[in-house]
């Protein structure tokens, strides 16, 4: 294969520009318990000429996704300096943006897109408890008029983040979709020209700029320590930059969280439903949640950039039968969404497109605080003697751990 180009952005210090200061990365954590060991893929070496080094490349990922549902993603085009310069403009963001975006922004999640700016008091358009998290994130219609629907202080560098999303998208994640793709032993663009959505720099999909700030005691009472709840992503795959403060965890085999380490420089990949199901379930879905650092971290801000990678809209998704891997092994129905959904068409039920499976997530999406639906007996259940998550989207159960 060709090398892929590397990152290459819009200069920052054009005239004009006004002065972005560093982003300092905040102290990493002393604490080294519960912490999830998990492989790294180095995406440079899907340029080898050596077919050797290349299948091992593919090995690794293929044993990473079925172990973990998870990865580590090194050398995928993005310099540190480049990242952290990334990481700059999401802090200038929420030390610039005014009140009046804030209001004039206000996300609806009730349209199924969180698409806008995200107010500190939970996942609903009007005023919950206070869970201390501010995003702002970039749908379809908002790259298209960037006046309009992007907070005014980001302006002079829409340039420098839709550049950075384009990348990701464009290099970094269709390189991903090649690996996968080559795991299901399907053509390398299988994945890319079937089930990815085009279109705008994030597709159907979206970017997020999110900042979460300590929360005070009666919202960690109220949340028990959780920042957004155990899910699975709904789309393809989620491109999350490595932090140092430790709150993402994700569900082990041994059913237990971890907490994701920091990798400086590092992208952490989720595997999205979309891929799951594609994947006969030989993919699992990457069950994750946010939760409150370890005590030394307690009173850090935690700034997060999140590509989120979305399947067509349109489509209703099925195992991609002409995978020999499918073909020769079956599919894997021991699985969460994957099992919903094959259970489904077997009964000969309509399963949902993914445009209505991303959007009654959004629209329905209850708060860590919220004390009344967080209840066994309501959304929760207790299965084997472990707190789960239980909810219903259009037929389609999804169990999760809390
Ligand atoms: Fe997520």
């Amino acid at each position: 294969m060709a090398p892929a180009a590397p990152f290459n952005p819009p200069t920052s210090n054009l005239p004009g520009k006004p002065f972005v200061p560093d982003w300092i990365p905040p102290p990493v954590t002393k604490e080294t318990h519960n912490f999830a060991q998990l492989k790294s893929i180095d995406l440079s070496l899907l340029d080898s000429e050596d077919p050797a080094v290349v299948d091992g490349l593919v090995q690794n990922v293929k044993k990473a996704i079925r172990d973990d549902g998870f990865l580590f993603l090194e050398n995928y085009g993005v310099s540190l300096e480049q990242l952290h310069h990334q990481f700059a403009l999401a802090q200038y963001l929420y030390n610039n943006i005014s009140e009046e975006d804030k209001q004039r922004l206000l996300f609806d999640p009730e349209t199924g897109a969180w698409s806008g700016y995200k107010h500190p008091y939970g996942f609903k358009r009007h005023r919950g408890p206070p869970d201390g998290i501010e995003q702002f994130n970039w749908y379809k219609p908002d790259w298209e008029d960037t006046e309009g629907r992007v907070p005014k202080c980001l302006h002079p560098f829409m340039d420098e983040i839709e550049s950075f999303c384009n990348y990701l998208t464009q290099s970094v994640n269709r390189r991903l979709l090649t690996l996968l793709s080559r795991v299901l032993e399907l053509p390398d663009d299988y994945l890319w020209d079937n089930v990815q959505s085009h279109g705008s720099p994030t597709g159907e999909g979206y970017f997020r700029h999110a900042l979460f700030r300590p929360v005070q005691k009666s919202t960690e009472e109220a949340s028990k320590g959780l920042r957004m709840h155990g899910h699975t992503d709904f789309g393809l795959t989620t491109l999350l930059f490595s932090v140092p403060i430790s709150c993402l965890q994700i569900w082990g085999r041994d059913e237990q969280w971890y907490y994701v380490p920091y990798k400086p420089g590092a992208l952490v990949v989720n595997i999205g439903d979309t891929l799951e199901i594609v994947s006969g379930g030989h993919f699992k879905a990457t069950r994750h949640r946010v939760y409150k650092p370890p005590v030394d971290q307690r009173n850090e801000e935690r700034l997060s950039l999140v590509l989120f990678n979305s399947s067509i809209g349109d489509l209703r998704m099925g195992p991609a039968k002409e995978s020999p891997l499918i073909q020769r092994e079956g599919c894997v129905n021991e699985q969460g969404v994957y099992k919903e959904f094959k259970d489904r068409t077997t009964e000969g039920k309509i399963v949902p497109t993914n445009k209505q499976w991303r959007e009654i997530q959004i629209a329905t999406a209850t708060d860590p605080t919220d004390t009344v639906h967080n209840r066994v007996g309501v959304h929760q259940v207790v299965i084997n003697g472990k707190l789960m998550h239980q909810r219903e989207y259009m037929g389609v159960k999804v169990c999760l751990p809390v």
